[in-house]
């Protein structure tokens, strides 16, 4: 099996924090569905490494086994770029997460984090993701795993949210992810309660900060580029994590406004990766409108009404041609 750092991949960029691969303290955020390498590399394609410190695969579950490097490898894609990309893995089975961070570091994966914030029922029924949360000595025990199985040649991160229902613990789960062994934590500031929800308290990450010698990823709601360097102020992490901030605006990192051609050029490269994938074309066209429902570069999608049309569309192919016509100025 090729490792990771594939002969011919540009040579990694210079680290903005020793001990982690991070390029610039913006990160692009695991997101499954949406961070698989079909989308992440026409993300990364459009950042230096400046602009763009790291990103990660969405999680992959670690269940009765630990998860095979031909699994990694699809996860990772086989594009490299001088932005490292990390690997993130989720489950609550310690030797299996011993042994999938052993193959993980085999690989040179730059970097290893580990989900305790996923919210879906699967995975808490596994006891992986949030379930974690209620349980500090559990994101320890499996932070400790995953350290003992890179061996010292992987930084092993964590993402936490704030807590299970309420966020008294942020401290403590803070900490636990610290004395496992973790390089950084990442903080997203809701707890698994409250979902999504629209409010978000940074001050939460600022406590973690507090609590913490290792450096922070703060995230939640980082939706325009000016957010970055506000959360970086206001909380003091050290890095900051977007999520659907990318998926509104995938060059929020350097904070790029593009015009409308680029924008749909990304949109257009995205139906035609997903179709030389093997989706059929009508369900590349559904992924696209699933980040149409974020989309604002470019003005691309206008008001609401705007927004409808293109998400109206089912004229598979009209929907395409629109896209193309829209996105000839910046193919040419
Ligand atoms: C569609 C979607 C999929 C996600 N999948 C993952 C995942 O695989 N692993 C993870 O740690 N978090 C996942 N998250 C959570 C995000 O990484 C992030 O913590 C969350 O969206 C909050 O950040 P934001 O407010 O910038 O979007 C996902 C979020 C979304 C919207």
């Amino acid at each position: 099996m090729n490792t990771v750092a594939t002969e011919g991949a540009p040579a990694p960029a210079a680290p903005v924090v020793e001990g982690l691969p991070f390029t610039s303290p913006w990160l692009l955020a695991p997101m499954e569905g949406v961070t698989a390498p079909s989308f992440r590399d026409i993300v990364l394609a459009r950042h230096a490494p400046t602009d763009l410190g790291g990103a990660f695969t969405e999680f992959v579950r670690v269940i009765d086994r630990p998860v095979a490097k031909r699994e990694m490898h699809k996860h990772l894609g086989t594009r490299r770029f001088q932005i490292p990309v990390g690997i993130q893995l989720m489950g609550s089975d310690l030797e299996c997460v011993t042994g999938s961070a052993a193959h993980a570091a085999e690989l040179g994966v730059p970097v290893l984090d580990l989900n305790f914030g996923c919210p879906a029922r699967g995975a808490l029924k596994g006891c992986a993701g949030a379930a974690a949360l209620k349980e500090p000595s559990g994101v320890e025990a499996a932070v400790r795993a995953a350290v003992k199985g890179v061996d010292g040649r992987t930084p092993v991160t964590a993402k936490i949210r704030a807590g299970f229902d309420h966020d008294r613990d942020v401290e403590v789960l803070a900490r636990a992810a610290e004395a496992g062994g973790a390089a950084m934590l990442t903080i997203h500031c809701r707890t698994r309660r409250e979902g999504y929800q629209e409010e978000v308290f940074w001050s939460r990450i600022a406590r973690a900060v507090n609590a913490v010698r290792i450096p922070v990823a703060g995230n939640g709601s980082a939706w325009l580029h000016s957010d970055l360097e506000r959360m970086r102020r206001e909380t003091g992490c050290a890095f900051v994590m977007v999520g659907r901030g990318a998926l509104r605006d995938p060059w929020i990192f350097s904070g790029r406004e593009v015009p409308v051609a680029e924008a749909a050029a990304f949109l257009h490269e995205y139906a035609q990766v997903l179709e030389s994938l093997g989706a059929p074309r009508r369900a590349a066209v559904g992924r696209v409108k699933q980040l149409l429902q974020y989309w604002e570069a470019g003005g691309l999608v206008g008001d609401h009404e705007g927004r409808e049309r293109w998400l109206r569309d089912s004229d598979t192919e009209g929907f395409l041609a629109r896209l193309e016509s829209l996105a000839a100025p910046a193919l040419s």
